[in-house]
């Protein structure tokens, strides 16, 4: 029997699928953010779900920063970032994630007195034990705040370098206004040079946009873009992006939480132009949904097929950072999955 054209919720769901742009402190769930206030006697102010979530008033990236730096004060001990780390893991895989790239924020904690070793140790351990606990291969990429100088994002490099080992890439994150790509040139360079992967946010709808995305790609030569669907506006853009195979990480339901909407007409149509558009949830526990659910709202809202939906997960391999061999090993999991689906 085939597949129908139009794809199921569970068949989505299950797809096998890499996360790509994913903030671990994004995942900071309310049940969670209270559990860890109470463990470390933090006064948040909050005493219930539904007073925590009673906060999440957010209509662009900005007034979303203002709520999600604020909680992760709950964030003291090893063990406490170990368990955002874990749990986000646990979750993933029932939503199909294979393997996961994740995000952290080390100037978020350091600047509140957090030492940089408690951070990077424990969401190094929850992704180092993920693949027996979880069955996902998980990795850590370090973002620097792009709304704090480049000399204090030069500085954790300089921090991090010890701990390379642990750290696939580096990425660039928070507020992009007047903070343009080109400021953290110096700090990109090191990094590449310490055989480290670059990306960088370009966030929907912002300021300059055309101009920051020329820059990453131009000036930076990252690996792959985070968000980036901007480049819609500009066909040379397109053309560079599709011509060098660079992987979009596009963020469905966060896009409708900071923009006007999901984008998903501009992800279709970039699919559908040959470039490597992928998936991913970006901060799960503020915008409404995991990656499975990311997979299902933009197939409702775009109409994709259940072979473009396919070739989504198809391409989270492709630009994710594994080897080859680890890649086709990937593709044959989401070849057996059709395959059973079909049957
Ligand atoms: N953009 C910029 N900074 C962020 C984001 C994002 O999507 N999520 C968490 N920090
Ligand atoms: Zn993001």
């Amino acid at each position: 029997m085939p597949l129908p054209t139009t794809p199921t919720n569970d068949f989505l769901l299950g797809l096998p699928k890499a996360e790509l742009h994913l903030h671990v402190e994004g995942t900071l769930e309310p049940d969670l953010k209270l559990r860890l206030a109470r463990r470390n006697g933090v006064d948040i102010g909050q005493q219930s779900v539904e007073d925590v979530q009673a906060t999440y008033q957010f209509t662009d990236l900005a007034s979303f920063l203002a709520v999600y730096y604020p909680a992760m004060q709950v964030l003291v001990t090893e063990q406490d970032f170990y368990d955002l780390a874990d749990a986000y893991l646990a979750k993933a895989a029932t939503q199909g994630v294979k393997r996961a790239e994740i995000f952290f924020d080390p100037q978020a904690h350091t600047t509140r007195g957090i030492s940089f070793a408690t951070v990077i140790s424990g969401y190094s351990r929850a992704a180092y034990e993920a693949a027996e606990r979880h069955g996902i291969d998980a990795e850590l990429i370090m973002c620097f705040l792009r709304d704090h100088t480049p000399e204090s994002a030069h500085a954790t490099l300089e921090e991090a370098l010890p701990h390379k080992h642990r750290i696939l890439g580096v990425g660039l994150d928070s507020d992009e206004r007047g903070n343009p790509p080109a400021l953290f040139a110096k700090t990109f360079a090191t990094a590449r040079e310490n055989g480290l992967k670059l990306t960088m946010h370009c966030d929907i709808d912002q300021h300059n946009s055309i101009e920051h995305i020329r820059q990453v790609i131009e000036d930076i030569a990252v690996d792959r873009i985070d968000h980036g669907t901007n480049i819609v506006e500009d066909p040379a853009l397109v053309k560079m992006v599709r011509d060098q195979s660079l992987g979009l990480t596009c963020c469905p339901l966060s896009n409708s939480f900071v923009s006007d909407d999901m984008k998903a007409n501009e992800i279709i149509n970039l699919l559908r132009e040959g470039v490597k558009v992928t998936l991913n949830s970006d901060d799960p526990a503020y915008f409404g949904g995991y990656i499975g659910d990311n997979y299902q709202a933009f197939a409702q809202a775009s109409g994709a097929t259940t072979a473009e939906m396919v070739q989504i997960a198809r391409n989270s391999f492709d630009v994710s950072w594994v080897s080859a061999e680890r890649r086709a090993d990937y593709h044959a999991m989401i070849d057996s999955y059709v395959q059973e689906f079909s049957a």
